[in-house]
């Protein structure tokens, strides 16, 4: 948990952030996670599901790092992976191929082989393009391939454009209107075994009704199904579930899988339900401590100026990529007065800006940008020559792991290999 202390220093997971900041081994800019509390939400996630039959399956996009993977494969968390790397990543971490599922709409063919090798519980198979190339690599290799589809419930997510799934023309599930082509692919398969069906209508929702009604229309899929003599025995809600990037989401994320579970029943007895959630696990606990490296006088603006710092776009996209707003705060209280100012990092890009926000003027040397745990260190690049962020976790009140990627040097050495 993200706290101050009663000097007012932020402390992640008990652990002081400037200490490690002023170690002197950590560069900055560094992703710090606290992993007991990441763990935590997942337990918490899973009370939603009130004692039916489950398994919560993490999407690893979120935040990949190992050591969180291990952590939550010990709490008996499952995956949700969309590539090999991400499957790859799991079974080293612990994470047992019967609690896996695969999302995704162009999985190549050396994926689908290496799902089947891997025996996951389920391949979400995201159109009937995909049944048929998936029911020929099972014949090919030998194998029965345990399948669920993804449907693509029509439900429009209140959220960023680009992080909606759900509506008619997204590129994401089987629509409604194919399910019965892609029944039909299954039942012409010796090779394929329909285990469920999925839905996932998109990311950061703050509101349980789309959560819900894609609930509904999957259950109502699963109950005719059912009827026709094809049970299934899974049913997998997704993820989505938002948080408070500071601007409120009233809504726990254990609230989503209750609401959703509590629908299902009242349509349809699945042995078994399934969610997908990232974000809700991980966003909050980590943040990403930066230094500031500069600042800029900037007339004729309501702000005090531009605060540069050593973290950019590469290192955290989202602000940049979906106009995202993390807030920025100091490590340590200053006495120095507040004012606006404008935060941006070091990259040539205009959209590399996290945003104005008030801030001790002049500003401190550490400063930390929250909320940062998912789709954080994920979708960091070494864009414009830049080190990859480090790591820190942070577990029990200690640092108990660092990892640094790699720095400009070794990525000057890759390029000049080419
Ligand atoms: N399941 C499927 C099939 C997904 O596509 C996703 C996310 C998840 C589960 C997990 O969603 P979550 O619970 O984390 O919302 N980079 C964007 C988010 C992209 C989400 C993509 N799919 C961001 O930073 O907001």
């Amino acid at each position: 948990m993200l706290l101050r202390d009663a000097e007012g220093r932020a402390r992640l997971g008990g652990v002081l952030l400037e200490a490690i900041a002023r170690r002197g081994d950590v560069p900055t800019p560094f992703y710090a996670y606290d992993l007991d509390a990441m763990v935590d939400e997942a337990v918490d996630l899973a009370r939603g599901f009130a004692g039916r039959d489950h398994l919560v399956c993490y999407a690893v996009k979120a935040n990949s790092a190992g050591r969180l993977v291990r952590r939550l494969a010990r709490a008996g968390v499952g995956a949700d992976v969309v590539s090999a790397g991400e499957l790859e990543v799991c079974l080293g971490a612990g994470v047992p191929p019967e609690r896996i599922v695969w999302s995704g709409v162009a999985k190549t063919e050396t994926e689908l082989d290496r799902a089947l090798a891997a025996g996951i519980l389920s391949v979400h198979a995201e159109s009937v393009e995909e049944l048929a190339r998936l029911d020929a690599r099972a014949r090919a290799v030998g194998k029965r391939a345990a399948v669920s589809l993804r449907i693509n419930p029509g439900v429009e997510a209140d959220t960023h454009a680009n992080i909606a799934t759900g509506h008619d023309e997204a590129k994401f599930g089987v629509p409604l209107a194919d399910v019965p082509h892609a029944l039909a692919e299954v039942e012409r398969s010796s090779s394929l075994s329909l285990v469920g069906l999925s839905a996932h209508v998109g990311s950061q929702m703050v509101r349980v009704d789309e959560y819900v009604r894609a609930a509904e229309v999957t259950a109502g899929l699963a109950r005719e199904l059912g009827s026709r003599g094809r049970a299934l025995s899974l049913l997998d809600l997704g993820g989505g579930m938002g948080v408070d990037y500071g601007e409120g989401c009233p809504v726990r994320p254990r609230a989503f899988v209750e609401a959703a579970a509590r629908a299902v029943a009242a349509i349809v007895d699945v042995p078994r339900l399934l969610c997908e959630p990232g974000r809700a696990i991980v966003a909050a606990h980590g943040v990403l401590v930066t230094r500031v490296v500069q600042t800029k006088r900037w007339s004729g603006r309501d702000t005090a100026g531009w605060v540069f710092l050593d973290a950019g776009m590469n290192d955290l996209a989202r602000p940049a990529m979906y106009g995202a707003r993390h807030r920025v705060e100091p490590l340590a209280p200053s006495a120095s007065p507040l004012a606006c100012a404008r935060v941006g990092g070091p990259v040539c890009e205009s959209s590399d800006d996290f945003g104005t926000y008030e801030l001790p003027w002049p500003p401190p040397d550490l400063m930390m940008i929250r909320d940062a745990g998912a789709y954080g260190f994920t979708m960091a690049s070494q864009y414009n020559g830049r080190a990859l962020p480090a790591e820190v976790f942070v577990e029990g009140g200690e640092v108990t792991g660092v990892s640094r990627g790699p720095d400009a040097a070794e990525w000057a050495r890759a390029r000049l290999a080419t």
